[in-house]
């Protein structure tokens, strides 16, 4: 009988247990249940911790052991097993271990040194504790180690010690996310076996030993966001090198010329550094390049060509430099995403299209984003720039270009954001033709030198939501035909020649989601019907709805692709807010979490991710600046837009009653109807805007009492209520004693605080 359940017993875990299997040794069991024992657990976790360490089974089958063929104990992986507290000293029983794995536990405390004496240990890995203090040194020349990784323990740290000379067979030294510091010894280039290294956000400081360079067997280099200067130097280098990023550092001198030794590099990336010149052209060439990003330097000169010579070439960054020139390109380049912003190029935009063209090899379902803001361009807007295919966004803004606004360009049917701002353009704008099909959402053509009316076609413009023409040379009355258009968000048609009155008849339309409307320094006149406002609901409701998308279902496609990275997720995140484009919860659902997670849980992004990541984060970097005037002052809105609304219609020949209905506009933060002809009284309404922080009715010919309900105004910071025919007693209220002379001079028969001192009227108008 015993014999037979023995058998039975045999059979079982020859069935259950994997064919190479050897029993474990009955001390290795004692030592596995002794450090079973000692480990702590988080109490709260889930799951019984190392269930199957069992006496009553064989140790070398338990979750997480690896047995060699005489049944030692030479792996442990313990990951995310949630242990917490300091590490046991019964590991130290393991010596003949040579993979072990604490990862992604709460394990805290400092690292035992006896690590050191496990002489055939090869991984090594204690990413994402809790661990901190100083490393024991002498860890990492274990002689038989391949793989330490400690990355994501941002209190542990240390500096590396100096490597024996053909010693070490350290294949990936992984400290990411640490707090190793002190100068990366020369003798790192003794680890002959090198292939990864990546200390992104460490703390190390010195300057780069050019020996690193020459591993022969290097592939990963990462030294992102530390604290590394001087001048890179280097002469020979490892051809297997296929990231190089060296980005957030101090490094400065010129890019050496050596890098096109790298000849497998895909991904080069220098920004944030003090670099100030390109490497002279070279008769390599870089032939595998997806991704060039030297943003962020000083980088200054012309552009050289051999940046364009890769064929695989996809994401160019040379934004925030001092370049100045740019040569038509030797190449067919299949760049798709172009970031030049923040420079001095000159020049005429044909330089560019070139690579205009050679878009049309690639395959084109992508976004396509152009941004040539500030950059000093003059000369005509070229039509080819219209040849382009997939243009989604162009961004021209705040440069010199000069003549018409090619028809071509508001024609493109996918176009969605076309910005023009602050130009020289000139010419008429009344003929301007938009497709049937329009896409467009913003067209920003303030502040150029339009003449002529507001194009008819635009009521084709079914999607328009933002349309600033302000400070142009405009001249037309009331674009009634915009209307239709129940999408409109922002108008902006202040200092043009608008004449005329602002009602619309002969349209039923309404613009439930305005939110600005700047009508300031036009000839508009006549009276303001108190209908008119009641189809502007977004400035009536307190909560706010809507968030202004732009195609918000094909970029929310493009996220799908991307793993994102920390810096990644916190720029798109940055962006997008900022930009109002999109609401935070859409981000946290779409974007933050899920990317946080796939990226914790991929352990290499793949460069494909974080290179598409960057053309959204281009893309959405486009942020709606406009400019408006408030409390006296020009502010720019790109932060705000989700949450600002804003009526400005000062400045006009507006006359007869304030309607009473604007009280409705309990979402208004800014009322301007100043240097108007408005009679009557203000109305007591006026104490329903709740969220009023300035409000301007000065220079009108507004009688009566000032309501005491604007004493309920609790956001109200400018009140300028000045130059009217207002009489009595000034409301005293906390809010009204906080407002100056100013806000009330010019008003004959007003009277008490801060226009006199006592609360009895005066016969005479107070001095101003
Ligand atoms: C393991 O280590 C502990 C102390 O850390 C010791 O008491 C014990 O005897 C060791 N050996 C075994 C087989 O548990
Ligand atoms: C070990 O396993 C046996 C049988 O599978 C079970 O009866 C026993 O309770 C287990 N012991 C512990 C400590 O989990
Ligand atoms: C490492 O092993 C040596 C020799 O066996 C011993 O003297 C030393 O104390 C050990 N170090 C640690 C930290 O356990
Ligand atoms: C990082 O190390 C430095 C010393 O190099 C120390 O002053 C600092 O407190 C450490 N930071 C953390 C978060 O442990
Ligand atoms: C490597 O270093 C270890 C300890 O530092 C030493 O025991 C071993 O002999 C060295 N091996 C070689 C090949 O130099
Ligand atoms: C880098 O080191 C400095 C002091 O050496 C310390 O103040 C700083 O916190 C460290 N940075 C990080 C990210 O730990
Ligand atoms: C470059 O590397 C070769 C081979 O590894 C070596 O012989 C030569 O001395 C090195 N040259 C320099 C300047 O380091
Ligand atoms: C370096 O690490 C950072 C952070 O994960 C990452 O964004 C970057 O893409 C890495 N560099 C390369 C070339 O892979
Ligand atoms: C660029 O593309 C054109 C058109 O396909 C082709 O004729 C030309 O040879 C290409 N030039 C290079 C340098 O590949
Ligand atoms: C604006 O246009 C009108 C004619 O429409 C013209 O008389 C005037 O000179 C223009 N003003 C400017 C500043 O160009
Ligand atoms: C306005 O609406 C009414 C009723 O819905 C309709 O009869 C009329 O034609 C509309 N007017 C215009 C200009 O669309
Ligand atoms: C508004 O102000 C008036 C007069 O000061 C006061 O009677 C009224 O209660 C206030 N209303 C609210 C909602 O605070």
């Amino acid at each position: 009988m015993k014999t037979l359940l023995h058998f039975l017993f045999l059979l079982c875990f020859n069935i259950l247990l994997p064919a190479v299997h050897s029993q474990c040794i009955k001390d290795q069991q004692q030592s596995l249940l002794y450090l079973k024992k000692s480990l702590q657990f988080d109490p709260l976790s889930c799951r019984t911790p190392l269930i199957s360490w069992n006496s009553s089974t064989d140790c070398c089958s338990w979750r997480g052991v690896t047995c060699n063929g005489d049944g030692h104990v030479v792996g442990l992986d313990l990951s995310t097993e949630s242990i917490v507290g300091p590490i046991p000293g019964s590991f130290a029983n393991f010596s003949n271990l040579r993979e072990l794995y604490l990862g992604s536990n709460y394990i805290s405390g400092p690292i035992p040194g006896f690590f050191a004496n496990f002489s055939k240990l090869t991984s090594l890995s204690l990413r994402d504790c809790q661990l901190h203090g100083t490393f024991p040194k002498e860890i990492f020349q274990v002689p038989t180690l391949q793989t330490i990784d400690l990355s994501g323990n941002f209190k542990l740290g240390g500096s590396l010690p100096d490597f024996p000379k053909n010693n070490g067979s350290l294949q990936s030294l992984i400290l990411r996310n640490t707090n190793f510091s002190g100068s990366l010894p020369e003798s790192i280039s003794n680890l002959k076996m090198l292939s990864t290294i990546d200390l992104f956000k460490c703390n190390f400081t010195g300057s780069i030993p050019s020996s690193l360079f020459s591993l022969p067997l290097l592939s990963q280099l990462n030294l992102s966001h530390n604290q590394f200067s001087g001048e890179l130097a280097f002469s020979n280098v490892s051809s297997n090198l296929v990231t190089l990023d060296l980005s957030f550092n101090n490094l400065e001198g010129q890019i050496p010329v050596s890098i096109f030794n790298f000849r497998g590099l895909q991904s080069l990336r220098l920004s944030s550094n003090n670099f100030n010149a390109f490497p002279i052209n070279s008769p390599q060439q870089l032939k595998y390049l997806t991704n060039i990003d030297l943003s962020e330097n000083h980088i200054q000169g012309k552009i050289p060509h051999w940046i364009w010579s890769s064929n695989q070439l996809d994401s160019l960054n040379l934004s925030c430099n001092s370049l100045v020139t740019l040569e038509p390109t030797l190449y067919n380049s299949t760049v798709k995403t172009v970031d030049l912003h923040s420079n001095q190029l000159q020049g005429q935009i044909p330089t560019f299209l070139p690579f205009a063209k050679y878009l049309d090899y690639s395959i084109n379902n992508f976004y396509s984003f152009f941004s040539f803001s500030s950059n000093n361009l003059h000369g005509l807007i070229p039509a080819s720039i219209c040849n382009v295919p997939n243009i989604q966004i162009l961004d021209m803004s705040n440069n010199s270009l000069s003549g018409m606004i090619p028809q071509c360009l508001t024609a493109i049917r996918d176009i969605s954001v076309l910005n023009l701002e602050r130009n020289k353009l000139t010419g008429t704008i009344s003929n301007v033709e938009v497709s049937k099909d329009s896409s467009l959402e913003i067209l920003e053509i303030g502040r150029n030198q339009l003449r002529g009316q507001v194009p008819k076609s635009l009521a084709k413009c079914t999607e328009l939501k933002v349309l600033n023409m302000g400070n142009n040379n405009i001249t037309d009355s009331f674009p009634c035909l915009l209307k239709s258009i129940s999408t409109l968000r922002v108008l902006v048609l202040r200092s043009n020649n608008f004449y005329g009155g602002i009602e619309c008849l002969n349209t039923n339309g309404t613009w439930p989601g305005l939110q600005i409307i700047d009508l300031a320094h036009n000839n508009f006149r006549g009276e303001i019907q108190g209908i008119l406002w009641r189809t502007w609901q977004k400035m009536m409701v307190t909560k706010d709805g809507s968030q202004l998308t732009i195609k918000g279902h094909k970029l929310r496609k493009i996220y799908n692709y991307h793993s994102l990275t920390d810096r990644g997720n916190y720029r798109l995140n940055k962006a997008l807010t900022e930009s109002g484009l999109m609401a935070p919860t859409d981000i946290n659902k779409d974007l933050t979490d899920r990317g946080n997670y796939r990226f914790n849980k991929d352990k290499n992004p793949t460069n494909r991710g974080s290179y598409r990541f960057e053309e959204v984060s281009l893309g959405f970097e486009y942020g709606i600046s406009i400019t408006v005037t408030n409390k006296g002052s020009e502010m720019n809105l790109v932060k705000i837009l989700s949450i600002f609304t804003l009526i400005d219609f000062s400045c006009n020949n507006f006359s007869g009653p304030i309607p009473k209905e604007m009280g409705e506009f309990k979402s208004l933060h800014v009322l301007n109807l100043s240097r108007n002809a408005f009679t009557g009284e203000i109305p007591s309404s006026f104490g329903n805007m709740s969220l009023l922080e300035s409000l301007d009715l000065s220079q009108n010919k507004l009688s009566g009492h000032i309501p005491p309900q604007l004493g309920n105004l609790t956001f109200l910071s400018f009140l300028n209520l000045s130059n009217n025919q207002l009489v009595g007693m000034i409301p005293t209220s906390t809010q009204f004693s906080t407002f100056p002379k100013a806000s009330f001079t010019g008003n004959k028969r007003l009277w008490g605080p801060p226009l006199t001192v006592d609360n009895k009227a005066v016969l005479s108008p107070p001095p101003t």
